[in-house]
């Protein structure tokens, strides 16, 4: 695909105690795309992402960043690793400083940025994520959501071309899930790629431009996530079907074919304003 930024090609690997993770894996990731990356359990998700920023080589195949193979020398790994920021899964892995501060600047400062620009992106990415006033608050004695929180800001500090993340919103709260959304759709705006592993099909459905399925650590399916999410292999996997597609189907089986803006609804917003739209139609005839 032309405008590739990350691609897998046959990417095998195997962890040392010898389990199996990912299988002949080939994949794309388009620039500036929104990418769900979805799979069952140990379907090689979080093994899948470890390679993105080259913390896993891969015994087998080739991983590419536009078209080039990864570097994985010390410079290239640093140069890599400026531009793919990942979210770990879970926030105890990723978090290692005393203070929330500490750790944000950790990224940034690496970079090697001046002090100022540092404090200015730290600032900024804990207010992005709710956190601004617990800055000077030991790590370990935040909640889990809050420490997820963190995480986020950590990567956000370092203002990268990939942002990477691992079931990001499981453990926030209804609230910090739907600022996290905000946040993420101004990255997107802004010309952010991000890639979010999930398990939340109706946010999939809702979210993403491209959707990628692994099975036992290989690709399943990847296209646009409208299509992909609603193939009945992928609904087999999954073991479910979007919520909202579901929905628009029956009604559709009552007469009421509902649209927004000519497109099938996506989100549950869009699906109550399908329906309002609809009614709004009936009566005007
Ligand atoms: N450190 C490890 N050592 C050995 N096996 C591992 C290790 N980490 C993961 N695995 C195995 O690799 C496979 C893929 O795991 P991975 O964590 O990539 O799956 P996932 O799709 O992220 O799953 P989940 O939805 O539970 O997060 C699983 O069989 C898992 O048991
Ligand atoms: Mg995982």
């Amino acid at each position: 695909m032309s405008n590739a930024i990350l691609s897998l090609k046959d990417v095998s690997y195997s962890y040392p105690d010898g389990t199996s993770a990912l299988n002949d894996c080939s994949l794309t990731i388009r620039r500036g795309m929104r990418t769900a990356v979805m799979g069952a359990n140990g379907a090689g998700k979080t093994t899948m992402f470890l390679h993105l920023n080259g913390i896993l080589r891969s015994s087998a195949g080739d991983i590419q960043w536009e078209g080039t193979s990864l570097d994985y020398s010390r410079d290239g790994m640093r140069e890599l690793r400026s531009r793919v920021g990942l979210v770990f899964q879970n926030p105890d892995s990723q978090l290692f400083s005393a203070s929330v501060r500490e750790d944000v600047s950790f990224g940034p400062m690496n970079l090697g940025l001046p002090k100022n620009v540092v404090r200015k992106r730290v600032e900024e990415a804990l207010l992005s994520v709710g956190m601004a006033e617990s800055a000077d608050k030991p790590v370990h004695n935040l909640s889990y959501g809050q420490k997820k929180r963190v995480c986020i800001a950590g990567v956000l500090a370092m203002e990268p071309e990939v942002l990477v993340l691992d079931e990001p919103m499981a453990g926030l709260d209804a609230a910090m899930q739907e600022e996290l959304t905000v946040v993420l759709e101004r990255l997107h705006a802004a010309g952010m790629t991000i890639i979010i592993a999930t398990h939340d099909l109706d946010f999939a459905y809702g979210w993403a431009d491209e959707a990628i399925v692994l099975q036992r650590g290989r690709l399943l399916a990847q296209g646009n996530a409208a299509d992909v999410l609603l193939r009945p292999e992928v609904q087999t996997e999954l073991g479910s079907s979007p919520l909202v597609a579901e929905i628009t189907r029956s009604l559709a089986l009552t007469g009421m074919a509902v649209r927004v803006n000519g497109y099938l609804p996506r989100s549950r917003s869009e699906l109550l304003k399908a329906i309002s739209e609809f009614h709004r139609q009936e009566n005007e005839q």
